[in-house]
Protein backbone atom coordinates (compact mmCIF):
# COMPACT_ATOMS: atom_id res chain seq x y z
CA UNK A 1 0.00 0.00 0.00
CA UNK A 2 1.26 3.49 -0.71
CA UNK A 3 1.06 6.94 0.67
CA UNK A 4 3.37 10.05 0.84
CA UNK A 5 0.71 12.46 0.45
CA UNK A 6 0.22 15.26 2.77
CA UNK A 7 -2.49 16.88 1.60
CA UNK A 8 -6.13 15.66 -0.13
CA UNK A 9 -6.82 17.92 -2.74
CA UNK A 10 -8.67 15.94 -5.23
CA UNK A 11 -9.06 12.72 -7.03
CA UNK A 12 -7.17 13.78 -10.37
CA UNK A 13 -4.01 13.79 -8.83
CA UNK A 14 -4.11 10.39 -6.98
CA UNK A 15 -2.75 7.16 -8.72
CA UNK A 16 -4.81 4.11 -8.23
CA UNK A 17 -2.77 2.79 -5.79
CA UNK A 18 -3.45 5.75 -3.91
CA UNK A 19 -7.18 5.68 -4.37
CA UNK A 20 -7.10 1.32 -3.42
CA UNK A 21 -4.84 2.56 0.07
CA UNK A 22 -7.62 5.04 1.35
CA UNK A 23 -10.30 2.56 0.62
CA UNK A 24 -8.61 -0.03 2.49
CA UNK A 25 -8.06 1.80 5.56
CA UNK A 26 -11.54 3.20 5.14
CA UNK A 27 -12.91 -0.39 5.08
CA UNK A 28 -10.34 -0.96 8.73
CA UNK A 29 -11.73 2.05 10.12
CA UNK A 30 -15.38 1.64 9.52
CA UNK A 31 -15.10 -1.15 12.13
CA UNK A 32 -14.48 1.68 14.62
CA UNK A 33 -17.22 3.47 13.66
CA UNK A 34 -19.56 0.54 14.26
CA UNK A 35 -17.79 0.26 17.75
CA UNK A 36 -19.27 1.16 20.84
CA UNK A 37 -16.52 2.89 21.98
CA UNK A 38 -15.74 4.57 18.44
CA UNK A 39 -12.25 5.42 19.29
CA UNK A 40 -8.41 4.59 17.51
CA UNK A 41 -6.39 7.34 19.22
CA UNK A 42 -3.80 7.39 16.24
CA UNK A 43 -4.24 11.54 16.47
CA UNK A 44 -3.81 12.08 20.24
CA UNK A 45 -2.20 15.59 20.28
CA UNK A 46 -2.87 16.64 17.05
CA UNK A 47 -5.14 19.88 16.05
CA UNK A 48 -7.48 19.66 13.30
CA UNK A 49 -9.05 22.87 11.92
CA UNK A 50 -12.60 22.47 9.87
CA UNK A 51 -12.51 25.61 7.76
CA UNK A 52 -15.83 25.90 6.09
CA UNK A 53 -16.67 28.32 4.24
CA UNK A 54 -19.86 27.27 2.89
CA UNK A 55 -22.38 25.48 4.16
CA UNK A 56 -22.26 21.84 5.21
CA UNK A 57 -23.61 19.19 6.81
CA UNK A 58 -22.46 15.61 6.38
CA UNK A 59 -18.94 16.54 5.41
CA UNK A 60 -18.45 19.22 7.92
CA UNK A 61 -19.50 17.05 10.81
CA UNK A 62 -18.28 13.94 9.32
CA UNK A 63 -15.05 15.31 9.79
CA UNK A 64 -14.83 16.75 13.10
CA UNK A 65 -16.41 13.03 14.54
CA UNK A 66 -13.81 11.07 12.59
CA UNK A 67 -11.34 13.54 14.13
CA UNK A 68 -12.00 13.10 17.78
CA UNK A 69 -12.52 8.88 16.85
CA UNK A 70 -9.00 9.75 16.20
CA UNK A 71 -8.49 11.54 19.68
CA UNK A 72 -7.34 15.32 17.74
CA UNK A 73 -8.46 18.40 19.14
CA UNK A 74 -11.09 19.79 16.91
CA UNK A 75 -11.79 23.34 16.51
CA UNK A 76 -14.42 24.24 13.76
CA UNK A 77 -14.56 27.68 12.34
CA UNK A 78 -17.14 29.01 9.52
CA UNK A 79 -17.09 31.95 6.96
CA UNK A 80 -19.49 34.05 9.11
CA UNK A 81 -17.65 33.58 12.67
CA UNK A 82 -14.20 34.20 11.35
CA UNK A 83 -12.30 37.87 10.50
CA UNK A 84 -12.89 36.87 6.55
CA UNK A 85 -15.90 38.79 7.12
CA UNK A 86 -14.26 41.61 8.57
CA UNK A 87 -11.90 41.79 5.24
CA UNK A 88 -9.06 39.37 6.15
CA UNK A 89 -7.74 37.28 3.32
CA UNK A 90 -7.53 33.74 2.90
CA UNK A 91 -3.78 33.62 2.95
CA UNK A 92 -3.52 35.51 6.18
CA UNK A 93 -6.68 33.53 7.63
CA UNK A 94 -5.02 30.25 7.31
CA UNK A 95 -1.38 31.24 7.83
CA UNK A 96 -2.69 31.85 11.19
CA UNK A 97 -3.98 28.93 12.15
CA UNK A 98 -1.41 27.36 11.05
CA UNK A 99 0.51 29.58 13.74
CA UNK A 100 -1.82 27.89 16.01
CA UNK A 101 -0.54 25.10 15.36
CA UNK A 102 -2.95 23.24 13.43
CA UNK A 103 -1.71 19.61 12.19
CA UNK A 104 -4.56 19.50 9.73
CA UNK A 105 -6.62 21.78 7.65
CA UNK A 106 -10.41 20.87 6.57
CA UNK A 107 -11.03 23.52 4.13
CA UNK A 108 -14.36 23.86 2.42
CA UNK A 109 -14.93 26.87 -0.33
CA UNK A 110 -17.08 28.24 -2.78
CA UNK A 111 -13.96 29.48 -5.27
CA UNK A 112 -12.08 26.05 -7.16
CA UNK A 113 -8.66 25.74 -6.11
CA UNK A 114 -8.87 27.21 -2.84
CA UNK A 115 -7.67 24.06 -1.07
CA UNK A 116 -4.91 23.73 -3.14
CA UNK A 117 -4.08 27.82 -2.59
CA UNK A 118 -4.06 26.96 0.96
CA UNK A 119 -1.98 23.85 0.58
CA UNK A 120 0.88 25.80 -1.29
CA UNK A 121 1.15 28.16 1.43
CA UNK A 122 0.73 26.65 4.95
CA UNK A 123 3.01 23.76 6.60
CA UNK A 124 -0.08 22.59 7.71
CA UNK A 125 -1.95 19.00 6.07
CA UNK A 126 -4.87 20.34 3.66
CA UNK A 127 -8.01 18.20 3.13
CA UNK A 128 -10.26 19.69 0.44
CA UNK A 129 -13.97 19.18 2.08
CA UNK A 130 -14.95 20.97 -1.37
CA UNK A 131 -14.35 23.79 -3.46
CA UNK A 132 -16.45 25.31 -6.12
CA UNK A 133 -17.97 23.10 -8.75
CA UNK A 134 -13.93 21.69 -9.16
CA UNK A 135 -13.74 18.61 -6.52
CA UNK A 136 -14.92 16.68 -3.40
CA UNK A 137 -12.45 13.60 -2.81
CA UNK A 138 -13.90 12.53 0.30
CA UNK A 139 -17.35 12.25 -1.29
CA UNK A 140 -16.09 10.25 -4.15
CA UNK A 141 -14.27 8.07 -2.06
CA UNK A 142 -17.13 7.23 0.54
CA UNK A 143 -19.33 6.52 -2.63
CA UNK A 144 -16.59 4.52 -4.16
CA UNK A 145 -16.32 2.83 -1.18
CA UNK A 146 -20.67 2.40 -1.00
CA UNK A 147 -20.50 0.87 -4.41
CA UNK A 148 -17.66 -1.80 -3.38
CA UNK A 149 -19.60 -2.55 -0.28
CA UNK A 150 -22.45 -3.56 -2.14
CA UNK A 151 -20.87 -4.86 -5.65
CA UNK A 152 -17.77 -6.14 -4.20
CA UNK A 153 -15.19 -4.32 -6.84
CA UNK A 154 -15.74 -1.19 -9.21
CA UNK A 155 -14.43 -2.96 -12.25
CA UNK A 156 -16.82 -2.98 -14.91
CA UNK A 157 -19.71 -1.74 -12.64
CA UNK A 158 -21.70 0.75 -14.73
CA UNK A 159 -22.75 4.01 -13.12
CA UNK A 160 -24.90 6.72 -13.86
CA UNK A 161 -25.03 9.98 -12.46
CA UNK A 162 -28.17 12.05 -12.85
CA UNK A 163 -28.60 15.45 -12.41
CA UNK A 164 -26.60 18.98 -12.47
CA UNK A 165 -23.48 17.33 -13.74
CA UNK A 166 -21.45 21.05 -14.60
CA UNK A 167 -21.59 23.00 -11.62
CA UNK A 168 -21.20 19.55 -9.42
CA UNK A 169 -17.84 18.88 -7.71
CA UNK A 170 -18.80 15.55 -6.29
CA UNK A 171 -19.72 14.54 -10.29
CA UNK A 172 -16.35 15.52 -11.50
CA UNK A 173 -14.36 13.34 -8.64
CA UNK A 174 -16.31 10.22 -8.66
CA UNK A 175 -15.72 10.58 -12.56
CA UNK A 176 -12.05 10.91 -11.89
CA UNK A 177 -12.28 8.24 -9.50
CA UNK A 178 -14.31 5.79 -11.28
CA UNK A 179 -12.34 5.86 -14.45
CA UNK A 180 -9.56 5.49 -12.67
CA UNK A 181 -11.04 1.98 -10.95
CA UNK A 182 -12.35 0.49 -14.25
CA UNK A 183 -15.96 1.46 -14.00
CA UNK A 184 -18.28 2.69 -16.79
CA UNK A 185 -19.58 6.18 -16.33
CA UNK A 186 -22.96 7.59 -17.95
CA UNK A 187 -23.84 10.83 -17.23
CA UNK A 188 -27.72 12.25 -17.87
CA UNK A 189 -29.69 15.03 -17.57
CA UNK A 190 -30.52 18.52 -19.98
CA UNK A 191 -27.90 19.44 -22.18
CA UNK A 192 -27.33 22.57 -20.29
CA UNK A 193 -26.38 20.68 -17.50
CA UNK A 194 -24.39 17.83 -18.94
CA UNK A 195 -22.65 19.17 -22.26
CA UNK A 196 -20.97 16.84 -24.33
CA UNK A 197 -17.50 17.61 -23.73
CA UNK A 198 -17.67 15.99 -20.65
CA UNK A 199 -17.49 12.92 -23.36
CA UNK A 200 -13.61 13.60 -23.11
CA UNK A 201 -13.53 12.69 -19.60
CA UNK A 202 -14.07 9.13 -20.93
CA UNK A 203 -18.12 9.29 -19.61
CA UNK A 204 -20.96 8.41 -22.00
CA UNK A 205 -23.81 11.32 -22.65
CA UNK A 206 -27.22 11.19 -22.65
CA UNK A 207 -29.97 13.69 -22.38
CA UNK A 208 -32.92 10.52 -21.75
CA UNK A 209 -33.35 8.98 -18.77
CA UNK A 210 -34.70 6.09 -20.22
CA UNK A 211 -31.26 5.20 -22.09
CA UNK A 212 -29.50 5.98 -18.60
CA UNK A 213 -30.81 4.17 -16.15
CA UNK A 214 -31.42 0.62 -17.76
CA UNK A 215 -28.07 -0.70 -17.78
CA UNK A 216 -26.85 0.92 -14.34
CA UNK A 217 -25.67 -1.01 -11.20
CA UNK A 218 -25.49 2.39 -9.71
CA UNK A 219 -27.50 5.46 -10.18
CA UNK A 220 -26.38 8.72 -8.66
CA UNK A 221 -28.46 11.46 -8.37
CA UNK A 222 -27.15 15.36 -8.26
CA UNK A 223 -29.57 17.84 -6.96
CA UNK A 224 -29.49 21.35 -9.16
CA UNK A 225 -27.06 23.51 -7.92
CA UNK A 226 -28.70 27.07 -7.74
CA UNK A 227 -26.37 28.29 -6.02
CA UNK A 228 -23.45 28.33 -8.86
CA UNK A 229 -25.61 29.07 -11.73
CA UNK A 230 -25.82 32.91 -13.11
CA UNK A 231 -28.66 31.72 -14.78
CA UNK A 232 -31.19 28.77 -14.74
CA UNK A 233 -30.43 26.15 -16.78
CA UNK A 234 -34.07 24.74 -17.66
CA UNK A 235 -37.21 26.32 -17.85
CA UNK A 236 -39.09 25.49 -14.42
CA UNK A 237 -37.89 22.80 -11.42
CA UNK A 238 -41.56 21.18 -12.41
CA UNK A 239 -40.13 20.72 -15.91
CA UNK A 240 -36.88 19.54 -14.92
CA UNK A 241 -38.69 16.97 -12.60
CA UNK A 242 -41.03 15.43 -15.57
CA UNK A 243 -37.77 14.76 -17.87
CA UNK A 244 -34.90 13.80 -15.40
CA UNK A 245 -36.80 13.59 -12.26
CA UNK A 246 -36.48 9.45 -10.67
CA UNK A 247 -39.92 8.56 -10.07
CA UNK A 248 -41.41 4.99 -8.88
CA UNK A 249 -42.56 4.53 -12.77
CA UNK A 250 -39.00 4.90 -13.57
CA UNK A 251 -37.39 3.16 -11.16
CA UNK A 252 -39.16 0.11 -13.13
CA UNK A 253 -36.55 0.73 -16.01
CA UNK A 254 -33.44 -0.25 -13.21
CA UNK A 255 -32.15 -4.01 -12.96
CA UNK A 256 -33.88 -5.26 -10.36
CA UNK A 257 -30.35 -4.71 -8.22
CA UNK A 258 -29.46 -1.46 -9.30
CA UNK A 259 -28.75 0.87 -6.35
CA UNK A 260 -29.86 4.12 -6.05
CA UNK A 261 -27.23 7.23 -4.23
CA UNK A 262 -27.24 10.42 -3.70
CA UNK A 263 -24.62 12.71 -1.75
CA UNK A 264 -27.04 15.15 -0.11
CA UNK A 265 -28.80 17.20 0.50
CA UNK A 266 -31.36 15.82 -1.57
CA UNK A 267 -34.29 18.29 -2.95
CA UNK A 268 -37.42 15.15 -2.20
CA UNK A 269 -39.89 15.88 -5.09
CA UNK A 270 -37.23 17.42 -7.55
CA UNK A 271 -34.19 15.27 -8.78
CA UNK A 272 -36.15 12.51 -6.53
CA UNK A 273 -39.47 11.04 -5.48
CA UNK A 274 -39.85 11.35 -1.69
CA UNK A 275 -40.33 7.35 -1.57
CA UNK A 276 -37.72 6.28 -3.41
CA UNK A 277 -34.97 8.53 -1.52
CA UNK A 278 -36.18 6.15 1.52
CA UNK A 279 -37.05 2.59 -0.35
CA UNK A 280 -34.83 -0.39 -0.20
CA UNK A 281 -32.62 0.37 -2.74
CA UNK A 282 -31.84 3.77 -1.90
CA UNK A 283 -28.26 3.17 0.16
CA UNK A 284 -28.19 7.30 0.91
CA UNK A 285 -27.83 6.94 4.89
CA UNK A 286 -25.26 4.36 4.20
CA UNK A 287 -23.36 6.91 2.38
CA UNK A 288 -23.10 9.23 5.09
CA UNK A 289 -21.88 6.43 8.05
CA UNK A 290 -19.48 5.58 5.44
CA UNK A 291 -18.37 8.90 4.82
CA UNK A 292 -17.17 8.65 8.73
CA UNK A 293 -14.78 5.80 8.10
CA UNK A 294 -13.07 7.59 4.71
CA UNK A 295 -12.61 10.98 6.57
CA UNK A 296 -10.84 8.97 9.53
CA UNK A 297 -8.81 7.41 6.78
CA UNK A 298 -8.03 10.76 4.58
CA UNK A 299 -6.70 12.28 8.12
CA UNK A 300 -4.44 8.76 9.59
CA UNK A 301 -3.23 9.16 6.11
CA UNK A 302 -2.46 12.95 5.51
CA UNK A 303 -0.90 12.93 8.90
CA UNK A 304 1.79 10.13 8.06
CA UNK A 305 0.69 7.49 9.43
CA UNK A 306 1.60 4.56 7.52
CA UNK A 307 -1.42 2.07 5.50
CA UNK A 308 0.61 -1.54 5.83
CA UNK A 309 0.52 -1.26 10.13
CA UNK A 310 -3.80 -0.45 10.37
CA UNK A 311 -4.93 -3.69 10.65
CA UNK A 312 -2.80 -4.82 13.52
CA UNK A 313 -2.54 -1.24 15.14
CA UNK A 314 -6.37 -1.29 15.25
CA UNK A 315 -7.22 -4.52 16.78
CA UNK A 316 -7.07 -3.24 20.33
CA UNK A 317 -10.03 -0.89 19.52
CA UNK A 318 -12.34 -3.10 17.56
CA UNK A 319 -14.79 -4.88 19.93
CA UNK A 320 -15.73 -7.93 18.06
N1 LIG B 1 -22.56 15.68 0.40
C1 LIG B 1 -22.16 16.81 1.02
O1 LIG B 1 -21.09 17.35 0.76
O2 LIG B 1 -23.05 17.26 1.95
P1 LIG B 1 -22.82 18.56 2.87
O3 LIG B 1 -22.85 19.76 1.92
O4 LIG B 1 -23.93 18.57 3.84
O5 LIG B 1 -21.46 18.44 3.50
Amino acid sequence: MNWTRKDLIDIESLSAEEIRTLLACARQFKQVCLSPRKHAPFLQGYTVINFFVEPSTRTRTSFELAAKHLGATVVNLSAEGSSLKKGETLKDTVRNLESLQADVLIIRHSASGAPQFVAERVRSSVVNGGDGAHAHPTQAFLDAFTMIEKRGTLEGAHVTILGDILYSRVARSNIWLLNKMGAKVTLCGPPTLVPKNFEKMGCRVTHHIEDAIGDADFVNLLRIQHERQRKSAFPSLGEYTAFFGLTKERVKLMKPNAIIMHPGPINRGVEIDSDIADCERSVVLHQVTNGLAVRMAALYLVTGNSPDDLEKNLEPYIQH
